[in-house]
């Protein structure tokens, strides 16, 4: 074969190799037809083997001719190979792409308040309604205000009803949320109404019903001619609101050095409606809510004139509260953070609770 019938050989395998090429389908097709064209025994790569049997002269030309070809067709072979991976790799990720948007979204779990808080903000916004200040006082307390104020002088047996948490620098942790009560008769003045929601701490071993931190809400309202009859339909009504039902109270003597008289109101037992069961201890009653009127030192630690102005407090168990109202049965549930703890309070309230702060 000279060298003209070698390019036209060339020429048409080119042509053929070219078709061929564009009609492989996959990477297997495509090296398969690679080596047959210039595997050693491909139709090239047997024309290169015949180098040699041309005259010396046409050697160089007839290697240059084979060569070029060479060239050329591994250049498409290795375009057809990149061409063919990517068409695979765009199907792969258009699979990926589809679905069906019709289907419902996956639900993600919803965060919701802590029990307390939510009874934290049903009794404040009662108290808003019924134009209280809302007012939180520091956690840190001092003495005077935790104690000698609210007319629990040194060495009083009071003290002792308190287990405190006193700090290296001679503060404590307020063992209740009364100090504020004078903290708002001194910034404020009569006539006064004010809650105080907050944290108090006891030094308290922890067990199903006691814990060393947890929430009350104090009540204070001091204008001329306050009664005890005032008090009684103020904490009807924040019973009512926050069981959602009305609700019978009484009042029993109770002793607390900042009141005179002090109380214990109950409520009627919300699982047997005062017939008496295993929770209320077969009294139909439940003790909710200390409280009376708002002992003269006191006032006067506010500087507020006893014989011109009366009062009354309450100091209401924001955790027990919660516990009630939520069937939480140990108080460690709480204040645990084990998530699992918040499920029955979004339950049960998630609908009706305003998250006005
Ligand atoms: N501070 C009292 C306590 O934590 C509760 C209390 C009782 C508050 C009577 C009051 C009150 O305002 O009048 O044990």
């Amino acid at each position: 074969m000279d060298l003209k019938q070698l390019e036209t050989q060339l020429s048409v395998l080119h042509e053929d190799t070219i078709k061929a090429i564009v009609a492989a389908g996959s990477l297997d097709a495509l090296r398969h037809l690679e080596s047959g064209v210039l595997g050693k025994t491909g139709t090239l790569g047997a024309l290169l083997g015949t180098i040699k049997e041309y005259p010396p002269a046409e050697r160089g030309k007839v290697g240059q001719t084979l060569n070029r070809a060479k060239t050329e067709m591994t250049k498409a072979f290795k375009e057809a190979e990149a061409r063919i991976k990517a068409g695979a790799a765009a199907a792969e990720s258009s699979k990926a792409a589809t679905y069906d948007p019709s289907l419902p979204g996956r639900r993600l779990p919803l965060g919701t308040f802590h029990p307390v808080t939510i009874v934290q903000m049903q009794v404040e916004e009662v108290f808003r309604r019924l134009g209280f200040l809302v007012e939180t006082g520091p956690e840190m307390e001092t003495e005077h205000y935790n104690f000698e104020a609210l007319n629990i002088p040194k060495l009083h047996p009071a003290r002792d009803m308190q287990d405190t948490f006193w700090m290296t620098n001679g503060m404590l942790l307020r063992t209740h949320t009364s100090p504020v009560q004078v903290r708002a008769m001194e910034r404020h003045g009569p006539p006064l109404r004010v809650i105080a929601p907050g944290r108090c701490f006891r030094y308290e071993t922890i067990d199903a019903s006691h814990e060393n931190t947890f929430f009350q809400v104090e009540g204070l309202m001091i204008d001329r001619h306050i009664s005890i009859a005032n008090l009684i339909a103020m904490m009807k009504l924040l019973l009512r609101e926050v069981f959602g039902r009305d609700l019978k109270v009484r009042l029993r003597p109770g002793y607390f050095p900042f009141v005179e008289p002090g109380f214990e109101l109950d409520m009627s037992c919300l699982i047997c409606d005062g017939d008496g069961c295993a929770t209320c201890k077969r009294s139909g009653w439940i003790e909710v809510l200390p409280c009376g009127m708002v002992h003269p030192n006191v006032l006067r630690s506010g500087n507020i004139d006893p014989d011109e102005y009366t009062g009354f407090a309450f100091g209401l168990g924001l955790t027990r509260l919660a516990m009630m109202k939520f069937g939480v049965a140990d108080i460690r549930g709480l204040n645990g953070g084990d998530l699992r703890s918040l499920v029955p309070a979004s339950r049960l309230t998630g609908p009706t609770v305003s998250a006005k702060g």
